[in-house]
């Protein structure tokens, strides 16, 4: 994990919802695995302090690249910054997900909205192809489908309105796939927390393994604030651990939902 003033090489609007910042960290870039994230301080934001997590996308060469939508103060500042530009980046940060090994299990990738950012790096650097559920309210909320079939993956897209893929919500389409066969199928997810919990749920029930990467509001990103916490089963009930450092990927087993949020 690095501390850095690193420049804007690129800002540009990528789809009517998300922006792709590309940033040049040549220390950075190396040390990234999939499912981490940087925690992003927009300078010219004298007022922000704070800092913004944002899953790392794409590595290439020098640079890693995020997909961000303007959502707040701190997004749609970072909308309007120029290549050249700098921005402070705490990174790489938490705990991702494991890649699976060659000739181990099949990945299933559950993805909603920028929970597909997330997943990239996994899907470029898993050995084993799989199947990827991605699912959005709209077709706009729908990301990364032509990046994840130039990578040799199965992509299959829902939405809510049934403007894009089939109508529903993402997780039919897991369960139908998890009826025919659970043999060597192993869950990923990245997405609201609800669609995390339904993906728990689904694993619980056809038995399957599953990594699910939590999305909580973060502060520091370091492990001090304890802000992002979410309670996980522990030997005498359940404990608090820290989204930012213990997190944000977890074994679905070891999360309380009955206490969470
Ligand atoms: C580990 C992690 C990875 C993330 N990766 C991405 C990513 O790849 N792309 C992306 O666009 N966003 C991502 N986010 C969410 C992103 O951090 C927030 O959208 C951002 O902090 C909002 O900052 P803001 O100043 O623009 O909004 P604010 O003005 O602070 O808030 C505006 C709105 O955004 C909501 N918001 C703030 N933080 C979150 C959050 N963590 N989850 C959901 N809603 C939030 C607020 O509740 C509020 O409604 C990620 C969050 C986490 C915890
Ligand atoms: S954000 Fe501060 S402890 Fe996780």
């Amino acid at each position: 994990m690095l501390e850095q003033t690193v420049q804007i090489v690129s800002n540009e609007r990528d789809t009517d919802l998300y922006f792709r910042l590309v940033l040049q960290a040549p220390q950075i870039a190396p040390l990234v695995q999939p499912g981490q994230f940087a925690h992003v301080r927009i300078l010219p934001m004298k007022e922000a302090l704070l800092r913004r997590p944002f899953s790392i996308f794409q590595v290439e060469g020098d640079t890693f690249s995020i997909l961000y939508k303007s959502v707040g103060k701190g997004s749609d500042r970072l909308a309007r910054m120029k290549p050249g530009e700098e921005l402070s980046v705490i990174a790489p940060l938490g705990h991702g997900f494991s890649v699976p090994k060659d000739g181990g299990e099949t990945p299933l990738l559950v993805a909603g909205g920028y929970g597909m950012a997330a997943m990239y790096l996994l899907a470029q650097r898993s050995p084993q192809k799989g199947l990827v559920f991605v699912g959005g309210r709209r077709r706009v909320d729908i990301l990364c489908e032509d990046e994840f079939r130039a990578l040799g993956w199965d992509v299959r897209v829902t939405t809510e309105d049934g403007s894009r893929g089939e109508k529903g919500l993402v997780i039919h389409p897991l369960i139908t796939e998890l009826r025919r066969s659970t043999v060597g199928r192993k869950l990923f997810a990245c997405g609201p927390n609800p669609m995390l919990k339904a993906v728990g749920t689904i694993a619980e029930e056809f038995n399957v393994p599953a990594e699910l990467s939590m999305d909580e509001h973060m502060c520091c990103g370091v492990g001090v604030c304890l802000t992002c916490v979410i309670p996980v089963k522990a030997a005498d009930g359940w404990e608090y651990q820290r989204t930012c450092t213990e997190g944000p990927v977890f074994d679905a087993r070891q999360i309380a939902w009955e206490v969470a949020k």
